[in-house]
């Protein structure tokens, strides 16, 4: 048996941790694997590609980014059409599909986040033997509890946080950070929970400015003199405008650039010193964490499994700290966002964190 694995879409701690499971297990079976080069299109006659051996995936559990390259960009993110019914042309994966068949590639394992896995779903629809395994920084793909790469990102907000902190107790300002999670507000959430952020402004919360505003009065009327604020990057002004531009290359729209206004009306409504700063592909970045690592590994062995067992179209799941199955079609077009009244969020506010509502 010979199966294949390709990352696709933005990188994410824990990628070569998944590389490394996948081929751990399928040489156990006997299995050869190929790992496609830049995503789908790694699939594209002539074949960017290469074989997979032990020795390949020595040392790479512990390295950020991916081995095998990823892309969000291509023939395969040029869809036809829009919303839930966007496709890729069939042209293009009938191309593909003749490389893989000339492979003799038995099992396609995609590694992706949600528009990646709807890819990977269109080609089981097609007849392809895929297996999907959820990646994502941002936590918010459905019929997962966790991706991978969500703890590592968490954990660069939070050594973020413990950063400004200093400076914002030093000068007695308020900082502003402005993290990564597109339309979800996990990594502000957690981040924020874990750092010790005073206020966190999500995009599944409407806030208003002269709220926040109040609220860091008060602490500096008791005497906490410096506040940390976090802001989702898709976090929805009160008029809300999402702040996203078109990509000059392509592609999603980049959002980005909030933290700057709201830095700015805090600074203009409270009178204190204001600072913002962004993290931007800090979180995407760098070595994965213990759970990243250990996430990754075993989903990749689940991958594995599931090609084993003939169980395509399935996408890897973490369900309550087991590693199990579900439907492709459970997890893609629907986002996992936070839930407003949900425990996580009345922990949150127990522990006084401000979400200008
Ligand atoms: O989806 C992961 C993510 O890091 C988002 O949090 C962010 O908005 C986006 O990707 C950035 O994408 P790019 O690397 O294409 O700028």
């Amino acid at each position: 048996m010979r199966i294949g694995i390709l990352n696709s879409g933005g990188d994410c701690p824990g990628l070569n941790a998944v590389i490394h499971g996948v081929v751990g297990a399928a040489t156990e079976l006997g299995w050869e694997v190929i790992g496609f080069k830049d995503g789908f299109e790694g699939l594209l006659p002539p074949g960017d590609f290469k074989v997979l051996k032990r020795s390949d995936t020595s040392g790479i559990l512990k390295l950020g980014g991916t081995i095998l390259g990823s892309t969000s960009k291509g023939h395969f993110a040029a869809k036809v059409g829009a919303g839930d019914v966007a496709l890729v042309p069939q042209e293009i994966i009938d191309k593909a599909k003749r490389m893989i068949d000339q492979l003799g590639v038995g099992a396609l394992i995609v590694v992706g986040g949600d528009g990646s896995l709807t890819t990977g779903m269109q080609l089981y629809n097609d007849g392809w033997p895929i297996i999907g395994v959820p990646k994502t920084i941002d936590n918010d793909l459905a019929a997962t509890a966790m991706t991978f790469g969500f703890d590592s990102a968490v954990t660069t907000v939070v050594d973020g946080l413990d950063r400004l902190r200093t400076t914002a107790q030093s000068h007695k300002r308020v900082m502003v950070l402005e993290v990564m999670g597109r339309h979800a507000g996990w990594i502000a959430l957690w981040g924020g929970m874990a750092g010790g952020a005073n206020v966190v402004l999500l995009p599944e919360i409407p806030f208003s400015f002269e709220k926040v505003a109040e609220f860091i009065k008060q602490r500096d009327a008791r005497g906490a003199h410096s506040t940390l604020v976090v802001v989702a990057e898709g976090t929805k002004l009160p008029d809300g405008d999402v702040v996203a531009r078109a990509s000059a290359s392509g592609g999603e729209m980049r959002m980005g650039g909030v933290g700057d206004i709201v830095a700015d009306r805090l600074e203009k409504l409270t009178g204190k010193d204001t600072r913002a700063c962004t993290l931007g592909h800090l979180q995407r970045g760098g070595a994965p964490t213990a759970l990243d690592r250990i996430l990754g590994a075993r989903f990749g062995v689940m991958a594995v499994k599931l090609a084993e067992e003939g169980q395509f179209g399935r996408m890897v799941s973490y369900q309550a700290y087991h590693v199990d199955s579900v439907p492709i079609a459970d997890a893609v077009n629907k986002l996992r966002l936070v839930e407003p009244d949900g425990e996580v969020m009345q922990a949150a506010r127990a522990i006084g964190i401000c979400f200008g509502d």
